[in-house]
């Protein structure tokens, strides 16, 4: 069914107030080739832009969305192979992130334990290749089925199909709005192998008072921390991060530190080792440092515990947020030299 003028507010992170001109739900392949059959045929339907929407915890609506949104609510979650060392586990795009991660931890099937609460739905995982404290999706990725809305035809990717980069895979760029992703089939180790690393998780352990490492503990120490700093979409409208870390080459860094002088004028800038030899640079500190960090202009603000996070406190347009972002990206730029990339999908 093909309904109109839908109201998305609760249906996206940020609560942004806006309408789908045209809107359906589907729960299977067939059915998604049945509904994008019936837009061909009605003239109003045509030539609409279709959106593929998951949990919308990483788009950010600037106005009432004029074509047809397809809400994708593929389920369920089983297990399609075993051998020695591996569990592969078949995921229905619809299925939401979270209670996947869940469903591993309560089986012991480990590699997606660092994953644990982030928001949004399985099929979008892969597009946006998530991560978090020290892992990504592209780790413990098998293949993915997609459909493929001109061809009407199903297609699998493996890993090496995807391009995955940081935050990045050929979905979001490429093929953007040309697949509806079905299926994802992850890698789950019997072994796990465990990434205590990265940022405050092992002194989180510590906290709890962990002796013996598990996933579960593990997943309960990336609760603690993301708890602490993270707003609560349901609290405060938010897609997470707004922009990417900026990761700089080596001969990029040095060119930027000897015309601006960065490490004469910031000693304290934290830098991090990236892929490829790159150099990680907090936006979040980036963004602190350009005087944004608690910063709030009617509705839309810059979160005070990360300010790589961007807040609607109520009745925030897409704009209002939109333009805060360009504001910040622009005053990160003429302050550092450095220009910030846009982590969420903007529609
Ligand atoms: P949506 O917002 O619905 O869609 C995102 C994009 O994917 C859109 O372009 C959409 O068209 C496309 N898409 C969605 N589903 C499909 C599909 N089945 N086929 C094709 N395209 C599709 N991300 C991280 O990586 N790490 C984090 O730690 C993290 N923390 C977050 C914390 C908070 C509080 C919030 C609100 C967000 C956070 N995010 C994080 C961002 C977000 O959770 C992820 O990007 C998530 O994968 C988005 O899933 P979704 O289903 O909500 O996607
Ligand atoms: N920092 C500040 N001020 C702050 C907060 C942080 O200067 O108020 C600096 C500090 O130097 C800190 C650094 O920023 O060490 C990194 O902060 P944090 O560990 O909070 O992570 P992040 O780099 O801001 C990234 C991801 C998150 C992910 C966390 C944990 C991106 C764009 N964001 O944030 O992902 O959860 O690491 O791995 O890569 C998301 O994608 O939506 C998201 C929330």
């Amino acid at each position: 069914m093909i309904e109109e003028n839908i109201d998305l507010t609760n249906l996206n992170t940020f609560g942004i107030s806006a309408k789908a001109r045209f809107f359906s739900r589907f729960s299977s392949a067939t059915e998604l080739a049945e509904i994008l059959q019936s837009i061909k045929t009605k003239n109003e339907t045509r030539n609409l832009p279709l959106f593929i929407l998951g949990g919308g915890s990483n788009i950010l609506l600037l106005k009432d969305y004029e074509g047809v949104v397809l809400k994708n609510e593929i389920r369920g979650i089983e297990v399609v192979h075993e051998d020695l060392d591996h569990v592969y586990v078949k995921v229905g795009a619809g299925e939401n992130w979270n209670d996947f991660v869940l469903h591993c931890i309560k089986h012991g099937l480990a590699g997606v334990e660092n994953l644990s609460l982030i928001p949004g739905n399985v099929g979008a995982s892969p597009m946006q290749n998530i991560g978090a404290y020290g892992v990504e999706i592209r780790e413990v990725f098998e293949s993915l089925s997609a459909f493929h809305i001109r061809d009407q035809q199903i297609v699998t990717f493996t890993v090496n199909d995807c391009r995955f980069g940081y935050r990045e895979s050929i979905f979001k760029n490429q093929y953007r709005n040309e697949f509806v992703i079905l299926e994802v089939i992850y890698r789950l180790n019997k072994r796990p192998v465990f990434h205590t690393s990265y940022g405050a998780v092992q002194q989180e352990l510590e906290k709890m008072g962990v002796k013996e490492l598990s996933i579960a503990a593990i997943s309960q120490a990336v609760i603690n921390i993301r708890s602490s700093k993270l707003p609560d979409p349901a609290v405060l409208g938010n897609a997470g991060s707004f922009f990417k870390n900026p990761q700089l080459s080596k001969v990029e860094f040095e060119g930027l530190n000897k015309s601006l002088e960065l490490n004469k004028r910031y000693p304290d800038m934290p830098t991090f080792p990236a892929d490829g030899g790159n150099i990680k640079i907090p936006a979040a500190w980036l963004i602190e440092q350009s005087g944004w960090k608690g910063y709030r202009r009617g509705d839309a603000g810059c979160h005070g515990k990360q300010p790589l996070v961007l807040v609607n406190y109520g009745n925030a347009t897409g704009d209002e947020i939109y333009q805060l972002s360009e504001e910040i990206l622009q005053s990160v730029k003429s302050k550092f030299g450095i220009t910030l990339e846009r982590e969420v999908n903007v529609v």
